[in-house]
C-alpha cells in the first residue's frame, strides 16, 4: 500500500522512517519533503500545500491508501475536510477541530466552558481595551496572537512597557497579520513545562509516550523562542500519577467536550502543559498535530507498527488498539542553521551525515535539508534532529552528542544542555 505524509520537517522526516517500516507499505510519499526523505522515499516537490485540490489529484492519480498531515497549516485550510469530500481516507482533525490550535481565543473558551485548567484570560481586538486590562492585572503576563504564527506569536511581557510593545505590534503594527488582528492576554504560570501528545478517533484516546521540549535558543533556557531546540522521551516528571490527572484533567475533557459541541476530534492531539511545584496541571496550549521535535524521540522509541494505529483512528476503531514502547529513553538534538531563529543563512554543505556512528540506537532525522546534485545542503532554520536512545537517559546524552560531534556545517548551532533538567 502507498502512504502520503504532508509537511517538510523532522516530524514528517520521523513520521516516513516508521511508516516505512511498516510492513504492507510498498511506498510512502512525502509532500514536499526534505532531503532525508529522498532516502528511499519519494518526494513530490513543487508541491504548493495551501492547494488542497493538487493533494487530493496527487492521492488519486497514485492510488494513496492513507495521507498523514504533518504541520498546522494544512488541517487549518481543511485539508481533511476536503480528502474526505473525496473518499480519500486522512488521519488528522477537520478545519473546525483543528480550531484547538488555530485560534487560542477558540481554544479558552472551551477550556473555560469545558473546566479545563488553563491561565485566567482575556481577549481583544481594542487597544486601549487591551492596554487597560494589562495595568490591573499586572506584570508579567503573557501576550498570544489569536491565530497562527509559527510558534512566533508568544510573548512573555516581564513588565509593562514590554507588554504595551507587544499589543502595539500585533494590533496596530499587525506583524502577525490577521493572525495578531485579536490577542489573548493570559496570567503568567510558573513551572516546568511538558508535552503530552495522544491519538484520538473522538471517542477513544490512545496516549503516546510523554515528551519535553527546550523551547529557548540556548543553554539554561536563555535566548530567544524557536520552534524547538531538542526533545527527550519520557519526560520522568509526567510520572503514573501525573499521566492519570493529566487524563482525567485535561484530555478525556477535551476530547469529550468536542464530542458533546459537535465537533468530534480525530487526529493526534497535543497539550503543551505547565506542572507547578505541587504538580496542578495548567494547559498552555493545544496543537492538533504532533510536536517537532518532540516526534522524533518519542516515534524512535515506539515498538509498535504506528500505521494500523493511524487507520484504526480515521475508521473509528481506535478502541482495539494497543500500542508498545521500548523501555528506553530518547533524546533528539537540533542543529539549527547560522542566525536561526532570524534569517538563517542556507545552501551549505552538512558533512558528517554517513558517519559511522549510525546504528540501531542513533538516527538523523532530516528538517531543513535539500538533496542537491548529491549533496545534502541546509535548506531552513532547525536542519537536523540528531536521535539516539539508550538505557538510561544519562547514556542516551552521551551517545547522541557523540553523534553530534560528527556532524558539520558552517555556523551550526546546538544546545548541550538537551535533558540535562531531567537529569538533575
Ligand atoms: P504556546 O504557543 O501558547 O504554548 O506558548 C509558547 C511558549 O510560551 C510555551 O511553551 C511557554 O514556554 C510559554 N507560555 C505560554 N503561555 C504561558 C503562560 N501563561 N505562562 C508562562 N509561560 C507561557
Ligand atoms: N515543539 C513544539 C511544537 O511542535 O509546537
Amino acid at each position: 500500500m502507498k502512504i502520503l505524509i504532508i509537511g517538510s520537517g523532522g516530524r514528517e522526516h520521523a513520521l516516513a522512517w516508521k511508516i516505512s517500516q511498516s510492513k504492507n507499505v510498498k511506498k510512502v510519499y512525502v509532500a514536499p519533503g526534505n532531503g532525508g526523505t529522498a532516502d528511499g522515499n519519494s518526494l513530490i516537490e513543487n508541491i504548493d500545500l495551501t492547494r488542497n485540490s493538487d493533494l487530493i489529484e496527487f492521492a488519486k492519480q497514485n492510488n494513496v491508501s492513507l495521507t498523514v498531515v504533518g504541520p498546522e497549516i494544512p488541517l487549518s485550510n481543511g485539508i481533511v475536510d476536503d480528502f474526505k469530500k473525496n473518499n480519500l481516507k486522512i488521519f488528522g482533525p477537520t478545519k473546525a477541530a483543528a480550531q484547538l490550535e488555530s485560534s487560542k481565543d477558540f481554544a479558552k473558551e472551551f477550556m473555560y466552558r469545558h473546566k479545563i485548567p488553563t491561565a485566567d484570560y482575556k481577549t481583544f481586538n481594542n487597544l486601549a481595551e487591551a492596554k487597560a486590562y494589562v495595568k490591573k492585572r499586572g506584570t508579567p503576563i503573557v501576550i498570544k496572537a489569536d491565530g497562527l504564527a509559527a510558534g512566533k506569536g508568544v510573548i512573555i511581557a516581564k513588565n509593562h512597557t514590554e507588554a504595551m510593545e507587544a499589543l502595539e505590534m500585533m494590533l496596530i503594527d499587525n506583524v502577525f497579520g490577521e493572525s495578531g488582528a485579536r490577542v489573548v492576554i493570559e496570567d503568567y504560570l510558573e513551572g516546568e513545562e511538558a508535552s503530552f501528545i495522544v491519538i484520538s478517533d473522538g471517542d477513544s484516546i490512545l496516549p503516546l509516550a510523554s515528551s519535553q521540549d527546550h523551547k529557548r535558543l540556548l543553554d539554561n533556557d536563555l535566548g530567544p523562542n524557536t520552534g524547538g531546540m531538542g526533545a527527550y522521551s519520557p519526560a520522568p516528571i509526567v510520572s503514573k500519577e501525573l499521566h492519570k490527572k493529566i487524563m482525567a484533567q485535561i484530555i478525556e475533557p477535551t476530547i469529550k467536550g468536542m464530542k458533546s459541541d459537535g465537533i468530534r476530534f480525530s487526529g493526534f492531539l497535543y497539550a503543551g502543559l505547565m506542572i507547578d511545584k505541587d504538580t496542578n496541571l495548567k494547559t498552555l496550549e493545544f496543537n492538533c498535530r504532533m510536536g517537532d521535535p518532540e516526534t522524533q524521540p518519542i516515534l524512535f522509541r515506539l515498538k509498535s507498527d504506528l500505521l494500523p494505529i493511524l487507520f484504526s483512528a480515521t475508521d473509528n476503531t481506535l478502541h482495539s488498539c494497543h500500542i508498545e514502547w521500548e523501555d528506553v529513553s530518547s533524546i533528539t538534538v537540533v542543529m539549527a542553521a547560522k542566525n536561526y531563529p532570524n534569517e538563517p543563512k542556507l545552501g551549505d554543505v552538512i558533512d558528517g551525515l554517513d558517519s559511522d556512528e549510525i546504528s540501531a540506537d542513533k538516527f538523523i532525522f532530516h528538517a531543513g535539508t535539500s538533496f542537491e546534485k548529491g549533496k545534502i545542503k541546509t535548506a531552513g532554520g532547525r536542519v537536523l534532529g540528531v536521535t539516539a536512545k539508550a538505557i538510561s537517559l544519562k547514556e542516551a546524552k552521551e551517545k547522541v552528542y557523540e553523534l553530534v560531534k560528527t556532524i558539520k556545517f558552517d555556523g551550526a548551532q546546538y544546545r548541550k544542555d538537551i535533558s540535562d533538567k531531567a537529569l538533575k
